[in-house]
């Protein structure tokens, strides 16, 4: 973990975690690729590199990503003047909450065995687990985009954006302090 999973010099909070959600797809496809390259080539070291990888980024940087969202949404909620507009919001909130939860929890039926083969032992890395997992990233993702990004454009004031640049700094700075 480092904090290079922010442009350096950011300086729209939006912008950066939509962006992250880039690298969330790349990491998904090296996850994917993963169960036909051990079974075709065995215990490698580039399938060693690659569980490596993916064990650093789902275990750090997209544990903080959640929590930059959980930030952002309920400032959203509270900047959206029509009650209808906002209640759509809050349902989003939950949704996605729930599916941050969902996808740690698949998370860590995932971890153990990536754990093994990073440490380059043979561990069964169960494909329809894998499957699950990108399936779920990639609908969160959608959601988010579609229904985030215009809202916070909307809605946000600067004094928003400034408060959450600051939040997700700090985070980073916590987390990188504390490795
Ligand atoms: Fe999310
Ligand atoms: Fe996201």
């Amino acid at each position: 973990m480092n904090l290079l999973d922010l442009p350096v010099g950011f300086d729209d909070p939006i912008a950066a975690l939509l962006g992250f959600h880039r690298r969330i797809e790349r990491q998904l496809a090296i996850l994917g690729q993963l169960p036909g390259n051990l079974e075709a080539r065995g215990i490698d070291a580039h399938s060693t590199a690659d569980a490596a990888a993916i064990l650093d980024f789902f275990s750090g940087p997209l544990a903080i990503h959640h929590a930059d969202e959980e930030a952002l949404m309920p400032i959203l909620e509270m900047r959206i003047a029509s009650a209808a507009e906002r209640d759509e919001a809050r349902a989003l909130r939950h949704r996605l909450e729930s599916e941050h939860r969902e996808m740690d929890r698949t998370w860590r039926g995932l971890r153990r065995p990536l754990e093994g083969i990073a440490e380059g032992m043979h561990r069964n890395l169960p494909a329809d687990l894998v499957q699950y997992f990108r399936a779920c990233q990639s609908t969160h993702i959608s959601l988010e985009e579609a229904g985030l990004h215009r809202t916070a454009t909307r809605c946000l004031l600067a004094s928003d954006r400034a408060a959450l640049e600051r939040g997700m700094h700090a985070r980073r700075m916590r987390k990188y302090r504390f490795q």
